[in-house]
């Protein structure tokens, strides 16, 4: 194995603290509507908290995505075919990608994330599970482009791209992604990626609100984390999380709001809040046929195959890098 170190490292300062965490948070929080990027939700006990929403009955993607994953392998090999590395980014889930690597005989196999515990644990996985696959993992932000290890150079890649976690972005983020990600990847490339379907909003809501409990405390946790690693005392048990469908944007808001008025300070700044106003913490976008057809064509990829779980809730498609041309 190897490991690409240096890319990406995380800016600290003299304190250890995240330069980038505390910024995001301070400019966020200043803000009209206040609104911290949805990355900073996946800490330790952030990425635990995830990994439980996944299996909450009213949680469907992680399933409808792995249904789809598990009874299409056929198809994958025909269309995907041999002897590509197979680019994850973001560190894989212990379910889906194996369930991928089985379908198409890779050449290799590069997980990318920011989290070098994350890449260590699912690369180390990964090589036990398939043995005959090398694995280079590459600590890096995979919203810049990465440069990859040299091993793979000259194969043809497949990016994957599972759990609509482009749906986390607005579209001039995703198309930014998607352009960097054929940059990265080079022109021969394919890009598998899957994206949650527009469907009854009731059944959308349940999913980000379950009955449970376990996204709104998925949602608190990012006020935790911001207490313990920002010096902050932001009164957690004054906000309640809160899942909206936005139909304009065709995508889910999360939200946690201020049950009464409030004051707290974050590394050393205050902030308030009336009651009733809300930090935005997350989008997740939802897709359909053309919308999803247009956000990857306009990052440079050109559908070729898509699929559908048999309750038609969630999609995967495969695309090809679009090869440019000067007229239409
Ligand atoms: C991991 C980003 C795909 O948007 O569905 C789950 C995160 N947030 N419940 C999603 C999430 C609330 C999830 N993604």
């Amino acid at each position: 194995m190897s490991t690409n170190k240096g890319l990406a490292l995380v800016n600290k300062d003299a304190d250890g603290v995240s330069c980038a965490f505390r910024d995001d948070v301070l400019t966020g929080l200043a803000q009209d509507q206040k609104a911290i990027p949805a990355r900073w939700l996946y800490d330790d006990a952030g990425s635990q908290l995830f990994e439980d929403i996944t299996k909450i009955p009213e949680y469907y993607p992680t399933r409808a995505e792995t249904q789809i994953l598990s009874t299409r392998s056929t198809e994958f090999a025909e269309h995907i075919g041999p002897d590509r590395a197979v680019v994850e980014f973001g560190s894989g889930s212990s379910v889906k990608t194996p369930l991928l690597l089985e379908a198409i005989t890779p050449a290799a196999y590069v997980p990318l994330d920011i989290s070098g515990d994350f890449l260590r644990a699912s690369a180390a996985a990964l090589s036990q599970k398939f043995p005959d696959v090398p694995v280079y993992p590459v600590e890096a932000d995979f919203m810049r482009q990465v440069q990859l290890p040299a091993e793979v150079a000259d194969m043809p890649k497949l990016g994957f791209f599972p759990g609509s976690t482009i749906g986390n972005m607005v579209a001039r983020t995703s198309v930014d992604l998607l352009r960097t990600m054929r940059a990265t990847l080079g022109a021969e490339a394919q890009l598998l990626i899957g994206m949650d379907l527009i469907k009854d909003s009731a059944v959308l809501k349940a999913a980000y609100d379950d009955a449970g409990g376990v996204t709104a405390q998925f949602n608190l946790n990012l006020m935790r984390r911001i207490n313990r690693e920002l010096d902050g005392d932001i009164p957690v048990d004054a906000l309640e999380h809160r899942a909206d469908w936005n139909d304009e944007y065709a995508r889910i808001e999360m939200h946690l709001v201020a049950q009464r008025d409030v004051a707290f300070s974050v590394c050393g700044t205050t902030f308030t809040m009336k009651q009733g106003e809300t930090i935005h913490t997350e989008n997740s976008h939802k897709f359909d046929r053309r919308t999803s057809q247009t956000l990857l064509l306009a990052g440079g990829w050109t559908p070729v195959q898509r699929w559908l779980d048999d309750e038609q809730r969630f999609s995967l498609i495969l695309a090809k890098a679009t090869v440019p041309r000067s007229a239409p």
